[in-house]
């Protein structure tokens, strides 16, 4: 079956086995993991940081990709990128100097995204569209599992795929995906779909398992219309 990337985001596991919830995704069928990092300051709450991520490091071979909700971000990447982070994901809010913190990314051999708020308008990428891989569209505001999507959001995404134009970039969404609201961000072009409490929900494996199938299912009829 083909269909979108689904990165389940790990801020929605059971925390006390986070190995455990991890190597479960990996097998029911998760293509990346996201990983969410807070700093209580660019956004309202705390998770981990590099330390984390090394000790999940060798729990799977999928992808990890590390999504900063920090600022400033840039003093952080290269611990990211040496704890095993492959796509490292910035804020366009979180700072000044974008363009240098996507080259910094990108210079470390890693995969360079860049996040952008529900406020946020799309013309703030526009001038470093050469210089990234990911682009994610929070449809929500950052800080928190389990919150309702934001359909203005998709508006933006749409109009985030025209920008793209052939470059080789994927976009992702982060925030509220569901089984129905999965299949209304393929259809405005999303290629990656983020979700934590859509996955975990269930509390074993092989609930993550039919949660994952249920993403891609629910995203096929946007890719076939
Ligand atoms: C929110 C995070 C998301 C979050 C999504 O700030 O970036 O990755 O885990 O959780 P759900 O899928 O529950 O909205
Ligand atoms: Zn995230």
């Amino acid at each position: 079956m083909t269909g979108p990337i689904i990165a389940p985001s790990i801020l929605s596991a059971d925390l006390a086995r986070l190995g455990e919830e991890v190597r479960a995704v990996d097998h029911q069928g998760a293509d990346w993991i996201h990983i969410d990092v807070m700093d209580g300051h660019f956004v309202p709450n705390l998770t981990w940081g590099p330390p984390v991520v090394a000790a999940i490091r060798p729990l799977t071979r999928k992808p990890f990709d590390v999504h900063l909700m920090i600022a400033p971000a840039d003093p952080y990447l290269e611990a990211f990128a040496k704890a095993g982070a492959d796509h490292i994901t910035v804020h366009v809010e979180a700072g000044p100097h974008l363009d240098r913190s996507l080259q910094a990314i990108r210079s470390m051999g890693k995969k360079a995204g860049v996040a952008l708020n529900p406020a946020t308008h799309e013309n703030s990428i526009a001038h470093v569209l050469d210089r990234v891989d990911l682009i994610l569209v929070m449809t929500v505001n950052p800080g928190f599992g389990g919150q309702a999507f934001i359909p203005q959001a998709l508006a933006k995404l749409a109009r985030i795929r025209q920008m793209i134009g052939a470059r080789p970039i994927l976009v992702e969404v982060d925030g509220g995906i569901t089984t129905i609201t999965a299949a209304s961000a393929v259809k405005a072009g999303a290629d990656v779909l983020v979700a934590g409490s859509a996955i975990f929900k269930g509390s074993k494996p092989e609930a993550y398992g039919e949660n994952i199938r249920a993403l891609k299912q629910a995203a096929v009829p946007a890719i076939v219309a």
